[in-house]
């Protein structure tokens, strides 16, 4: 029997990528396509004392429906970060998420009719553009270098368009691990609020900052209540936790907890109050000062073996924090097709083309460094290096170029 299904419903896609990352995931491929932490780091031990002091304590109401908004000691934790970052926020202004990628999907129900325009950075996160499909909206790429977004190019945008929303994520950004620079900043909340169109910032990767001073956040430069802030605990603690937030102006927010509440009603009690007592009895400032010293030394060892191990003329980006880094491959290569080789040689990645919105670039690919040790870093890229001398066996490499 053909069911007949919703018209979005034909416009999220799965792709050929997604079934041969399926086989990456096998144990004895070395993969640095999925955007994975580290897991010896997550704190289990803190997090399982945590959950067991509040069924100790709490347990009934742990257990038991509760508000769509979230757990209120949570709230006001998540309120003081922004506020410490220079953010005006009450745990008011706070909604607690299922994840950021739920803020995301509560964004685009609030503020998307079909046919809406949204801007995103060329390229962007997979899943930001599988909600936009989902919510039928045209999405409009516009080019982005290292500093982040092209402002010039979202300037014409925005005089051409009936833009809906502008969505970047302005904190090492996935795929390219590129920050938007201070003065981009400035210049894009400025374009924002002359034309008053809201901005969602994504921030899943500001707090893993490894090297250079934090930037202002755009909801710090935010005159008009247009900008959505998510972030999440995802990267911070664990991914598993399933908690992130969103940070909006009243006269959003309102529509987003209804949003939310149709979706699920609330995110899991338990999490949330064993979270809130975490943050309360551990010592977090150090466990992300460790985040960061890890993963800064896998990102230069990643860097690193790029340099040795990949053709030349091969260009990457160099991240401040993060999990990824993308490279740029020299000629025509096809890292849809390269993917098929690699995996056969136990080495994976994500290839470049989906994240773009539009003509994709096909010699480009994304490159997690943030779950495997150095040493498992340099194996990996001197296993894809060597996958990539076979693949275009005319491009010089530098190791052995010189
Ligand atoms: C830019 C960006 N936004 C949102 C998410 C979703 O993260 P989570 O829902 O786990 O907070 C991710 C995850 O990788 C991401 O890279």
């Amino acid at each position: 029997m053909t069911l007949t299904l919703a018209r979005r419903t034909s416009r999220v896609t799965t792709s050929a990528v997604r079934e041969i990352l399926k086989v990456a995931e096998r144990p004895d491929v070395l993969s640095f396509a999925g955007g994975l932490p580290a897991p010896e780091l997550f704190p289990v031990a803190e997090i399982a004392r945590a959950h067991a002091a509040v069924l100790e304590r709490d347990g009934q109401a742990a257990l038991q429906y509760s508000t769509t908004e979230g757990f209120g000691p949570l709230r006001e934790h998540i309120a003081a970060d922004f506020r410490r970052r220079g953010v005006a926020a009450d745990a008011g202004d706070i909604l607690v998420t299922t994840g950021s990628q739920q803020g995301l999907d509560l964004a685009a129900r609030v503020l998307l009719d079909p046919g809406a325009v949204v801007v995103v950075e060329n390229p962007s996160y997979l899943a930001a553009l599988q909600v936009f499909a989902a919510a039928e909206a045209r999405v409009v790429p516009v080019a982005s270098d290292d500093d982040g977004i092209d402002v010039a190019a979202l300037a014409a945008v925005l005089a051409r368009e009936d833009v809906r929303l502008i969505y970047l994520v302005p904190n090492f950004q996935n795929p390219r691990g590129t920050t938007l620079s201070a003065l981009r900043r400035q210049a894009v909340m400025s374009l924002a609020q002359a034309w008053r169109v809201p901005v969602l910032e994504d921030d899943p990767y500001g707090e893993l900052r490894f090297r250079g001073a934090a930037l202002a956040p755009l909801a710090s430069l935010d005159e008009a209540g247009l900008v959505i802030s998510l972030g999440t605990f995802s990267k911070t603690l664990a991914p598993g936790l399933r908690l992130g937030w969103v940070h909006a102006a009243p006269a959003l927010m309102k529509h987003l907890v209804v949003a939310k509440q149709a979706a699920d009603l609330h995110c899991g009690s338990l999490a949330q109050r064993a979270t809130a007592e975490l943050l309360a009895t551990f010592d977090f400032a150090a466990h992300l000062t460790t985040l960061r010293r890890v993963y800064g030394e896998r990102c230069d060892a990643m860097l690193g073996a790029l340099e040795r191990h990949f053709p030349a003329g091969t260009r990457f980006t160099r991240p401040d924090g993060g999990l990824f880094v993308w490279a740029e491959l020299p000629g025509d290569v096809d890292t849809g097709e390269l993917l098929e080789t690699a995996v056969h040689e136990k080495v994976a990645f994500v290839p470049g083309a989906p994240f773009f919105a539009g003509e994709p670039r096909r010699n480009t690919l994304r490159l997690n460094f943030s779950n495997r040790r150095p040493e498992l870093i340099e194996a990996g890229m001197a296993r894809l290096g060597g996958v990539l001398r076979e693949f275009a066996p005319r491009q010089p490499v530098r190791g052995l170029a010189g």
